[in-house]
């Protein structure tokens, strides 16, 4: 099984998807981690050089990948922007073997992680104060809300710990 971990920038999808795959004993692949090393540079560097419509064809493409090879049982993290371009989303759906998970989180408690998390992030890095970073969070998770809302389960993420999250995973897992 392929335990696929989406939600928005900051909502803890590798660090909860670490702990995850350590509890279950599963593999854990970050996908992009995986990008980064396919492509030998950061996804900053990517952006930046090649620009966000290349690293969104490489997104897609990589993800495709691991949702076939299937060899494993796996927790495989997804960038925040991945289930929403392209056919990404159904092909999780679609994806034997493969259940979504939507970590779900609301924009002031979002908004409030990503300034302090922003400057490997290239879509957020110039957005320096907390009132800027919820307008941008508000208008841009609406948008992407259509693509998450098609994870077939969810787990809400507002002030809880790590271990919290991965114990509602678990439970409603199995
Ligand atoms: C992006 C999210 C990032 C990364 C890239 C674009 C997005 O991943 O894939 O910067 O479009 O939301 P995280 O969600 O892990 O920050």
């Amino acid at each position: 099984m392929t335990i696929v971990l989406i939600g928005y920038m900051a909502s803890g999808k590798t660090s909860v998807g670490k702990l995850l795959a350590k509890k279950l004993n599963y593999r854990f692949i970050d996908l992009d981690d995986f990008i980064e090393d396919k492509e030998g540079a950061t996804i900053k560097e990517i952006f930046n050089s090649k620009g966000e419509i290349y690293f969104r064809k490489k997104e897609t493409q990589y993800l495709k990948e691991l949702l076939q090879a299937n060899e494993e049982n796996t927790v495989l993290s997804l960038g925040g922007g991945a289930p929403c371009f392209g056919e990404n989303m159904d092909e999780v759906i679609k994806a034997k073997h493969a259940i979504s998970i939507y970590l779900k989180g609301t924009v002031p408690f979002l908004a409030n992680k990503l300034v302090q998390k922003r400057s490997k992030r290239p879509l957020i890095s110039h957005i320096d104060n907390v009132e800027d970073m919820s307008e941008f969070v508000g208008k841009h998770l609406f948008e992407r809300m259509p693509f998450y809302s098609k994870a077939e389960k969810h787990v809400v993420i507002d002030h809880k710990s790590k271990p919290e999250i991965v114990e509602d995973m678990v439970s409603i897992l199995f």
